[in-house]
Formats: C-alpha cells, sequence, structure tokens
C-alpha cells in the first residue's frame, strides 16, 4: 500500500471510531470554547464575517460558533476522510471543503483572516511543518490569526518502564492520553516520527499494568479497542518538543498567546495563536 493510501485507510478508519475517542486525542468543549473567543474577538475588532480556513476537517471545529455569513473552507488532502466526515451535522451554510494540501494550500495571498486547526503538525511529517507554516503565513490577512492544538514531546523522553509505573498509578488520565505517551517514547526522532505499528508493540508490553486499570472512565474495552488499527500500520505522527516546534513556525509566524486545556496530557496539547510574520 503507498503512503498515501495507508495514511486515507487510516483516517478513514479513525473517522469510524471518533466516538469512542476522546480528549487529548480530539478537541474537547474547553478547546472549541477558546476557539470561539478568538473568532468573537476578531469578528468584533473587523466589524465583519471572516474569511476562515479549516486545516483538515475536525467536525468540532467546522461546526463551532462561526457568525453568520463567514465563508469557511475546509482544506484536507484524504478524499475518504472527507467522504467521511463532511458535511458535518450541524454545519452552517456557506461552509466548503477542498481536497487539497496544506503544503501548497489552493488559496490566495492574503485571503484567510481565521485560520484553525487540530493536530495537524502531528499528522503531517516533521519535515513539512515549516512548509505549512510558511503557506499558513501566506494565505493569512495581515491581521488575520492562526489558532492551532499540538501534540507534543516532552523534552526528556520518558523511559517505557516509567510510562508503566505511571499507568499503575492511575496517573495516565485514559487510554488516549497513554497512546500519545507511548508514541513520545518510540518516536526515535521527530523527523522520523512515531510509527503506529510501534505505539501498538509498546502497548502490548504495558497490557499488566493497563489491566489495573481495565473497565474504568477512559479504559472501557471499546475505548481500549481502538488501539486495534494501530497494529502493524506503518502511518507516523510526529510529536516535536516546544523547542523542535519553534523551529518549524518561528520564521513565518509570530506567537501571540498560547494556553492548555483541563483533560489528561494537556500540557502536551498547546493551544497556540499565532499572527503572520
Ligand atoms: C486535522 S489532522 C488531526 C485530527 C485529529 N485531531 C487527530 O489527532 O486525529 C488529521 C487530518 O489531516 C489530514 N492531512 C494530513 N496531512 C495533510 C496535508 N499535508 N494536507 C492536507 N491534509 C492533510 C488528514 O487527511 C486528516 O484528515
Amino acid at each position: 500500500m503507498s503512503e498515501e493510501a495507508a495514511a486515507a485507510a487510516n483516517w478513514s478508519k479513525a473517522s469510524r471510531q471518533w466516538s469512542l475517542v476522546a480528549s487529548p486525542l480530539r478537541p474537547d468543549a474547553g478547546d472549541i470554547a477558546f476557539v470561539e473567543g478568538i473568532i468573537g474577538r476578531w469578528t468584533a475588532k473587523a466589524g465583519r464575517a471572516p474569511r476562515a480556513l479549516l486545516l483538515g476537517v475536525t467536525a468540532e471545529l467546522a461546526t463551532c460558533a462561526w457568525p453568520a455569513g463567514t465563508r469557511l473552507t475546509a482544506l484536507d488532502n484524504s478524499q475518504a476522510m472527507i467522504g467521511a466526515l463532511w458535511p458535518a451535522p450541524g454545519l452552517a451554510e456557506g461552509a466548503r471543503v477542498v481536497c487539497g494540501d496544506w503544503r501548497a494550500m489552493p488559496l490566495a495571498d492574503a485571503s484567510i483572516d481565521i485560520a484553525v486547526g487540530d493536530g495537524c503538525y502531528t499528522a503531517a511529517p516533521y519535515g513539512d511543518g515549516a512548509t505549512i507554516s510558511r503557506e499558513v503565513a501566506r494565505v493569512l490577512d495581515p491581521e488575520g490569526v492562526f489558532a492551532i492544538r499540538t501534540f507534543g514531546s516532552p523534552d526528556r523522553r520518558e523511559r517505557l518502564e516509567e510510562l508503566a509505573d505511571a499507568v499503575a498509578a492511575g496517573e495516565v488520565g485514559n487510554v488516549h492520553a497513554l497512546k500519545w505517551r507511548i508514541a513520545a517514547v518510540v518516536q526515535p526522532s521527530v523527523a522520523a516520527g512515531a510509527r503506529l505499528g510501534d505505539i501498538w508493540i509498546a502497548f502490548q508490553a504495558l497490557r499488566p499494568a493497563v489491566a489495573r486499570m481495565e473497565g474504568g472512565p477512559g479504559w472501557s474495552e471499546p475505548e481500549l479497542g481502538t488501539l486495534d488499527r494501530y497494529r502493524d500500520n506503518d502511518l507516523r505522527f510526529f510529536f516535536p518538543t516546544a523547542g523542535e516546534f519553534r523551529a518549524v513556525t518561528e520564521p513565518w509566524l509570530v506567537e501571540e498567546q498560547r494556553s492548555q486545556g483541563e483533560y489528561p496530557l494537556a500540557e502536551r496539547c498547546l493551544r497556540y495563536v499565532f499572527r503572520r510574520r
């Protein structure tokens, strides 16, 4: 299977399991309220509805409180993902989806007032991060803003044994937080990324510790089952440290704000607001 076909197959399976996935992997109500605050402030200042860009087809962002008259374009390069998630129930009139690449956006310079995305830099190879930032900066209006939630790695890599102890001690909030903590352990470097199949293998090693949590909130059998699609999966996700993320954003984007939510592993899921440099 080509890399692109593997990604499409992965995202299409992921979309079918989305209801079993919780934060940190998907944005929660607080993350959406945060984005809505950005939208509200921009709209109040500009006195008109925004021209908006959604990187991906994340339903929570597509259907958040965009003011009437917003022209929202969602951009995703997976037809399978678009087919599965678009149009999201409750989508405002006038929203459109385009199948295209964040590295070469089919959008004019300075044509977007508000760009939003969730986990985008983790879904794309780290080596593409700088190109994505450059493209976002190109399409943003000088007064525009870019709100993005990220998934990162700590500066000091955890060891798998430490993670096993944390799970057994009940310190890992749910199976989704565990997936991302394992990812940061098995990722050899941010350039190589974390192979989903390797996350699955490490998860098997943690099974005895996970058994203690099994059945509790965030650790139900169907939720643990969302790891099944990681088995033998060659797709990779990319988890930069804060410094590595800065390296692919700073040349094109100026950080204006940074915050975090209140769910397991929120400290590694920072919400950034940028302006173009
Ligand atoms: C928005 S991201 C992350 C979604 C979610 N928060 C998560 O962690 O599972 C996932 C989407 O990115 C899309 N994607 C990845 N790389 C892309 C690229 N270079 N251009 C456009 N879409 C891309 C995938 O097709 C997928 O639909």
